[in-house]
């Protein structure tokens, strides 16, 4: 069996198309949805992943801001420009580019943003409201991964979910969110033994844990899902994923590449989550 490939740019670019559209009438009615990114340092991978923020929140028509700060910024200084974020009636979504260096502690930031602005969906209050179901802004890459398995109306109800990786920002958001969708979700990590027992019975397989290569083919159930999570640069400067992919996709039915795969979803459900935002502060 070769896997249809799920190309998330393809689906990406769709889901922004219908957005502008949707921005376009928020406009009429005077609404103009904006986003403050602020980054701290100069981590190019962190810098790259704000460019692209920045270029797809123009394209659809999402004011983006964009607040650079110093490495050596202090925590109080950060907690001090979220209040003013907080309180300023213009923004809709913050998102404070994560990692921050070692003398803020992420915690402390993740909480002093307001969860009604919290499109990134790490507040523990909004994290609260999608373990229990309810509605909130959902983290943006578990968000794009359910998104684009509904897209290939990929059944996720009674299936065996494996997630491998449990990252607060991916692992276990992403682990809930089929377990919301009825999946039976398993999760390992790096001290999960004989780990190829689980995968070999998972219909669904999200690994999430940037090590290249990680999922071969032999662990991997003929006809199973494959969402790679992974992004990882080799010595050539290439990008590849956690997943082998050449190999898998021959036993896979579906699977995601790197890139063109999870990525472009992600920014995507970012700035669905800045205009649901808007759209809720303006009661529309
Ligand atoms: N760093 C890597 N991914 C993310 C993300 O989704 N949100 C934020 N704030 N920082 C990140």
């Amino acid at each position: 069996m070769t896997a249809e490939v799920i190309y998330g740019n393809v689906l990406a670019e769709k889901l922004r198309i219908d957005m502008k559209d949707e921005v376009i009438l928020l406009r009429e009615q005077g609404i103009q949805p904006k986003l403050t990114v602020v980054l701290i340092g100069d981590d190019p991978a962190s810098k790259s992943y704000v460019k692209g923020k920045q270029k797809a929140s123009e394209f659809v028509g999402v004011e983006s801001d964009l607040i650079e700060l110093p490495e050596n910024t202090t925590e109080k200084t950060l907690l001090d420009l979220i209040d003013q974020l907080n309180a300023d009636q213009t923004i809709h979504g913050i998102l404070v580019q994560l990692p921050l260096p070692d003398q803020i502690r992420e915690q402390l930031v993740i909480e002093a943003i307001s969860p009604e602005k919290d499109v990134d969906g790490f507040h523990p209050i909004n994290i609260g409201r999608m373990l229990t179901g309810k509605d909130t802004f959902l983290p943006c890459t578990p968000f794009g991964i359910i998104t684009m398995l509904k897209s290939k109306n990929i059944e996720m109800s009674g299936k065996n979910a494996v997630v491998i990786g449990r990252s607060n920002i991916v692992g276990k958001p992403v682990g809930q969110l089929l377990l919301n969708e009825n999946a039976t979700v398993t999760y390992c990590h790096s001290r999960t033994k004989n780990m190829d027992q689980f995968i070999k019975e998972a219909d669904i397989v999200i690994v999430a844990v940037g090590i290249a290569h990680f999922l071969r083919a032999e662990a991997v159930k003929p006809g199973a899902v494959v969402i790679d999570v992974g992004i990882n640069r080799l010595e050539d400067g290439s990008l590849t994923g956690d997943v082998d992919f050449e190999n898998v996709k021959e036993k896979a039915s579906f699977i995601t590449p790197v890139p063109k795969g999870v990525g472009p979803m992600t920014i995507t459900m970012l700035l669905h989550n800045t205009i649901k935002s808007a759209k809720k502060i303006y009661h529309v």
